[in-house]
């Protein structure tokens, strides 16, 4: 794998339920660059859903493979849009990975609208066992906010529909890629 310019990658993190992978896929169209989902990637690799594999295997090895798509990705000459898993930004090493490879875009959404959109789904492992899920998503979010805070560029996310969150974006990455310029 041949490495050109630093930081071509564009890196969407935040909660689940934030629209990662469908916000993804769209802005991938826009800058005409191919898409990767983090969990998808890894659930092809198992052929079995995120669930099973947390389930059949726990937590730290999906964390593994987590961290190993991240690093064939951003070991990918071409520039791509990467939809993070949820718990993706919480190793250092996949922090650094990401800032060196690409550009990072916290995508923020209130607990909430997260909820909203969340309550009735059942494929998330981490946020559906013992205590209420609104309480669960809480914890964990303000568990992870400050770390999802630490990205390039934060982005709400709460309201808005799919085209106006992508121009959003869009808008904030143009202003952060001519600043950056080197
Ligand atoms: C996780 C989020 C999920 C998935 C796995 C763990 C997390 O991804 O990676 O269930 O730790 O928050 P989404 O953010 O796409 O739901």
């Amino acid at each position: 794998m041949r490495r050109t310019s630093k930081r071509k990658h564009i890196y969407l993190i935040g909660f689940s339920g934030s629209g990662k992978s469908t916000v993804g896929k769209r802005l991938a169209v826009r800058r005409e660059c191919r898409f990767v989902d983090t969990d998808k990637e890894i659930a092809d690799r198992f052929d079995a859903t995120v669930s099973s594999i947390f389930a059949e295997f726990g937590e730290p090895r999906f964390r593994c493979e987590e961290t190993a798509v991240l690093n064939r990705v951003a070991g990918l000459a071409s520039p791509v849009v990467v939809a993070v898993g949820g718990g993706g930004f919480e190793r250092a090493a996949n922090r650094r990975m990401m800032r060196e490879s690409g550009i990072v875009v916290y995508l923020k959404c209130s607990i909430r609208e997260l909820y909203r959109r969340l309550r009735d789904i059942d494929d998330r492992p981490l946020i559906r066992a013992g205590e209420s899920r609104l309480a669960a998503m809480k914890r964990m979010l303000a568990q992870r906010r400050p770390r999802y805070e630490e990205a390039d560029i934060t982005v709400s996310v709460t309201s808005g529909t799919l085209q106006t969150v992508v121009d959003r974006i869009t808008k904030r990455l143009t202003e952060y890629e001519r600043k950056n310029r080197s």
